[in-house]
């Protein structure tokens, strides 16, 4: 069966956490391989709600294997949490069930301090990112001075590392923004309690996968964030310092691009960001609080309220393309109910001319409008629709427009929260 990777099309929160849990039943494993705690994955499952930051969303599956690739960036204090809420909710997370990418890099307490320092010092010009030290993470690894996840269980090259690095990054911290230095004897001693209760989670991801493919075990890609926070194809700057696209899944795992069958782009039925950046289809309007409220369109990070629009097929279509999607999962339809009209921007105007895809320049963007198509609404409550025959007709008409304009199947739609809400078409995994 195909190896399938879950990936957002918009600004993140699309619904992936919801989507790996529902094809989590057809899969072996489920990989991580981007991103870090700025994720929030939430699933709803026979009622009780769930929030994980870096666990895979696959963990509430019993005998399933989830793995946290080299791709990522963890706070292995957010990690041991989530693992202890599991415990408490009466799920053992055992490493048979968990493992860690031993080059995955550490989230230091200085990358918490510098991106929360910079963000404050940027004022009006801030990204809003999440605070947690993501950014300054990725940089670290990019200039080489990294903790690695295997860094941990090594006392001495901890040590030597700890204090290069901080070395470095107390005079910029102080110095230059202000704030406050940090203890190397404190940083480490944390780092080395971590390191202990992580080493039995460590793994090689990359040979656990190669196994798995050998036994013809189905793989399940979770992607955090969205397409249009991608570091590379986002709204730069107003983006995360990680790739959220597919083929980050190879990197970020380390498996061959060939082994990747299945992309599924999550898709929000409208749009949403948090944090700062252009976002042309926004809502500023009683339409948007409507969708707020209705879709409850709070972080599940942060808590902040999420900004909302109409779906923006400009958006789509270059994920599309950026991901190479196979098919889409179309999430929170049921949101829209009520709207007497419902609209879909199906290409930017900018300058007299109409753009088929988002200009690089930010400055070009900002000044984008949205061209909408206009179509009726619907009143009925469509939580219970199982078969795209259940839906309203104009339900219908809007999942087949969202289908002709990016010539892509819908695979799934979900309806509601819960794991049962959904109108599966075509399962990936069978696809
Ligand atoms: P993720 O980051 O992409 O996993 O998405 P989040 O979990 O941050 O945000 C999606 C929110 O929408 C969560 O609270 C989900 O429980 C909820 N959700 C997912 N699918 C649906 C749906 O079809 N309808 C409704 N009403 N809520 C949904
Ligand atoms: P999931 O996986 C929505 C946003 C932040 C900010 C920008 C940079 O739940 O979809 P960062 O802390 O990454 O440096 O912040 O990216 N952001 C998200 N927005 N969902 C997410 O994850 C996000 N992860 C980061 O709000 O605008
Ligand atoms: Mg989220």
């Amino acid at each position: 069966m195909p190896n399938t990777v879950v990936v957002g099309t918009q600004w993140g929160d699309e619904g992936k956490g919801k989507i790996v849990d529902l094809l989590t039943a057809e899969a072996d494993l489920v990989v991580r391989f981007q991103g870090g705690n700025n994720a929030g994955h939430t699933l709803v499952v026979e009622g009780n709600k769930f929030i994980f930051h870096l666990i895979p969303s696959g963990i509430l599956y019993e005998g399933k294997k989830c793995l946290i690739g080299n791709g990522l960036v963890v706070d292995p204090g957010v990690l041991l949490k989530e693992m202890e809420n599991l415990e408490q909710a009466g799920i053992h997370v055992g490493p048979e069930r968990l493992a860690l990418s031993e080059k995955a890099h550490i989230i230091m307490p200085y990358h918490k301090a510098l991106d929360l320092a910079r963000e404050a010092a940027k004022g009006k010009e801030k990204i809003g990112t999440t605070g947690r030290g993501i950014g300054p993470c990725y940089e670290d690894k990019a200039a080489r001075v990294g903790i690695r996840a295997i860094d941990l269980t090594e006392p001495d090259t901890l040590e030597k590392k700890i204090n290069a690095c901080l070395k470095e990054k107390n005079f910029y911290l102080e110095r230059f923004l202000e704030s406050e230095a940090l203890d190397s004897e404190g940083v480490l001693r944390e780092a080395l309690t971590f390191g202990e209760k992580l080493s039995p989670f460590l793994t090689d991801v990359s040979l656990e996968l190669e196994e798995a493919l050998k036994q013809h075990k189905n793989i399940l890609f979770e992607g955090a964030q969205g397409t249009h926070l991608d570091i590379d194809h986002g709204t730069y700057p107003f983006v995360t310092s990680s790739n959220p696209v597919a083929g980050a899944a190879c990197a970020g795992a380390g498996i061959g691009p060939g082994q990747l069958h299945h992309i599924v782009g999550v898709v929000k039925a409208y749009t949403t960001r948090v944090g700062a950046g252009p976002f042309v289809t926004e809502l500023t309007d009683k339409t948007g609080d409507f969708i707020q409220e209705r879709g409850k369109e709070f972080g599940s990070t942060t808590g902040r309220r999420r900004r909302c629009g109409w779906l923006d097929l400009v958006v789509l279509r270059d994920s599309a393309r950026f991901n190479g999607l196979n098919s889409l999962a179309i999430t929170k339809l049921d949101v829209l109910t009520g709207l007497e009209t419902v609209r879909v921007c199906i290409a930017y105007a900018w300058e007299g001319q109409m753009l088929q895809s988002r200009p690089a320049s930010l400055t070009r963007f900002a000044k984008c409008t949205p061209v909408y198509k206009a179509l009726p609404g619907w009143q009925e409550d469509i939580s219970g629709a199982r078969r795209l025959e259940d839906l309203p007709a104009q339900a219908r008409a809007y999942l087949d427009l969202i289908q002709e304009e990016t010539n892509i199947p819908l695979s799934i739609v979900s309806v509601g929260p819960a794991r049962e809400e959904t109108i599966m078409i075509q399962n990936p995994f069978h696809s």
